[in-house]
């Protein structure tokens, strides 16, 4: 490979942005080949060269991995539980790189959780500011009218007595006493969905995350198991963010 600006490696690599890494440089945090990288204009090979910040070894660009994981409803989005309870960590036990799930699904819920290594995109992502859309398939109690409908897609639900942001909201089917809604939301507050609806009148029953960022659940990928994102969605990812493709090569 080439050789590329250290920050711009740094920040491929997903350890940080570039400006951040210029800052960590300045303040000798960076070694490469065991040396302070103090040079905010040095360049590496990063075939060749052993980069390391804060004493731990960076994983190269092409050590980055990015997964979909279809979790069960019934495990914790973590991979260790001080009450015992059961977590998504034997799902993750095939993947030989250690990974980090993109936010969280409550213990109940099901659906689409990312997965990956990439440090800066995991935390961007997850970052208020981001307001990524997450879309939700929400079975309630009762059927919520187009009024309740309407307060959600302007913003009128108080929740933690602050406004719940706009969120698009449809019913796609409907019974006697219950309904079936999607909710496509942009915030990803503790327990949003659910205190959404709870707002006006409607238990969840059942709640699965259908999409992420633009990314759908597959039909066909079953309960319990992990795919490898695409190049075309790990870019969508990074893009939605403001960092360029894994590993580019930009000015
Ligand atoms: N909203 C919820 O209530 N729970 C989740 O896990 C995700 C969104």
């Amino acid at each position: 490979m080439s050789e590329v600006r250290l920050q711009k490696f740094l920040s491929a690599a997903g350890v940080c942005s570039r400006r951040a890494a210029e800052d960590m440089m300045r303040q000798g945090r960076v070694l490469v080949d065991g040396v302070p990288a103090l040079d905010v204009g040095r360049k590496i090979d990063p075939d060749k060269a052993r980069v390391e910040v804060d004493g731990r070894t960076v994983a190269g660009i092409q050590d980055l991995r990015y997964f979909m994981f279809h979790k069960p409803a019934g495990f914790l989005t973590s991979f260790h539980d001080p009450q015992g309870r059961p977590t998504v960590r034997p799902f993750l036990e095939g993947l030989t790189v250690r990974v980090f799930p993109v936010g969280r699904l409550d213990m109940d819920v099901s659906g689409l959780l990312i997965l990956t290594n990439d440090g800066e995109l995991g935390k961007r992502l997850m970052h208020p500011s981001s307001l990524i859309p997450k879309v939700y398939r929400v079975l309630v109690q009762g059927v919520p009218d187009e009024g309740d409908l309407e307060r959600m897609r302007r913003g009128r639900l108080i929740i933690d007595h602050r406004p719940a942001a706009p969120a698009k909201a449809q019913i796609l089917a409907s019974g006697p006493d219950r309904g079936w809604l999607e909710l496509t939301l942009t915030e990803g507050r503790h327990r949003q969905v659910k205190r959404m609806c709870s707002a006006i009148g409607h238990k969840v029953v059942r709640l699965k995350r259908v999409a992420y960022c633009g990314i759908a659940l597959p039909g066909d990928l079953p309960w319990g198991q992990i795919r490898q994102l695409t190049r075309a969605q790990v870019d969508r990812l990074r893009n939605a963010v403001g960092l360029g493709p894994a590993g580019a090569q930009t000015p």
